[in-house]
């Protein structure tokens, strides 16, 4: 963003996001819980950064060429993050999906012109998984440019080069907790690597879905699943990515959709903030992250970070669907703030300390 705030294309407008002190959790946990308000970038998600470097690096390496197409496989927020560098600088764009993803991701693509292509939900293990798809529709063409934001480390260098720089500097350096979940891992990949670099100290941790293989790799090496299948979208994944391998990651935690579901309404109902799923996994660790290292760390108020991924409105049709909710079997006005608080007071082994050393792998 250029110094006056005034940006002459929508591509220039992205990062550069504010960190919001959540007043209702911080003052139940007795200390600082913030989140990178990611829905202000222009395509309402953090997936917009991985986006605009991606496409940055790969032009600046040659892969990339005026006139050429990028494809993409996505749950959507990189399609949509994608859309939009892509008409800032010039290039054509697909995007193949999975179906099943909320309608409103869709509709953004659609709205921005670029190709939507809908496959079935599949295991990685199906040569028709969005991923192998989109990697066969780019081999096809010699103008066509595989974004691939799994492996493609251009995703977790945008989260070193901004937003970790802008998390330590928004918080004075006093960021002490820095908790989020992963999809390709790019976010947690670059933010912990550049926090580790200013201060070893800074306690790192992912959390996973209900569903997911991370928070079992992390401690034993294998990706088997959790029990249940959480409805939160673009976190969780079963197979080791490069731009996770990046990640420096001192503890791991997976929480039910039940307990994201409380969070969500509490922060709705008292701060205004309408969390999407992602971000409602977010902050349910860090509030628990928050109650389990106390208010102090290192004589210092204690300050969690993590990320509110994405604009609420994306998760209108599940995380805030009453009758969605209940096919789930998850019953709003069951769990109570102080009932959540109590559990997670007792139970301080939720959270499990990463051991494996899965750099190496
Ligand atoms: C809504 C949302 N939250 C979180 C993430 C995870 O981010 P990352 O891919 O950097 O791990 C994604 C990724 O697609 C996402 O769409």
């Amino acid at each position: 963003m250029p110094l006056n705030g005034h940006a002459n294309k929508l591509s220039e407008i992205i990062g550069n996001t504010d960190l919001l002190t959540i007043p209702s959790l911080s003052r139940l946990a007795q200390c600082d819980i913030s989140v990178k308000c990611e829905f202000q970038n222009p395509g309402g998600t953090v997936k917009d950064r991985a986006a605009l470097q991606m496409v940055l690096s790969a032009m600046e390496s040659g892969l990339l060429k005026p006139g050429m197409t990028i494809v993409e496989g996505t749950a959507g927020n990189t399609g949509i993050g994608l859309a939009i560098v892509a008409k800032s600088l010039g290039f054509g764009l697909k995007v193949v999906m999975p179906r099943g993803q909320t309608k409103e991701k869709e509709q953004m693509i659609a709205l921005h012109g670029a190709e939507l292509i809908l496959v079935d939900a599949c295991p990685f293990s199906n040569p028709n998984h969005f991923y192998h798809t989109a990697k066969r529709i780019a081999d096809e063409n010699p103008t066509f440019w595989w974004a691939n934001q799994f492996e493609n480390t251009a995703n977790a260098d945008a989260h070193y080069l901004h937003t970790g720089p802008e998390i330590f500097q928004q918080t004075n350096g006093e960021v002490s907790i820095f908790v989020t979940a992963a999809g390709t891992g790019g976010t947690i990949g670059g933010v912990t690597k550049y926090l580790k670099e200013k201060n070893a100290d800074i306690n790192t941790i992912c959390v996973d879905p209900n569903g997911s293989g991370i928070y079992n790799f992390l401690q034993s090496g294998t990706y088997t699943a959790t029990s249940g299948g959480s409805f939160t979208e673009g976190v969780g994944i079963m197979r080791l990515v490069n731009n996770f391998r990046a990640a420096f990651v001192d503890h791991t935690i997976t929480l039910p959709d039940s307990d994201i579901v409380t969070i969500a309404n509490y922060v709705r109902e008292q701060d205004a903030l309408i969390l999407g799923s992602s971000s409602a996994l977010n902050v349910t660790a860090a509030f628990y992250a928050a109650i389990k290292f106390g208010p102090l760390s290192g004589g210092k108020k204690q300050h969690v970070v993590t990320l509110a991924c994405d604009l609420g409105e994306r998760s209108v049709s599940k995380l805030y669907n009453k009758a969605f909710l209940e096919s789930k079997e998850i019953f709003v006005e069951n769990d109570t703030i102080e009932k959540l608080m109590a559990r997670f007071t007792q139970n301080d082994d939720i959270l499990k300390s990463v051991t494996f050393d899965y750099k190496n792998l």
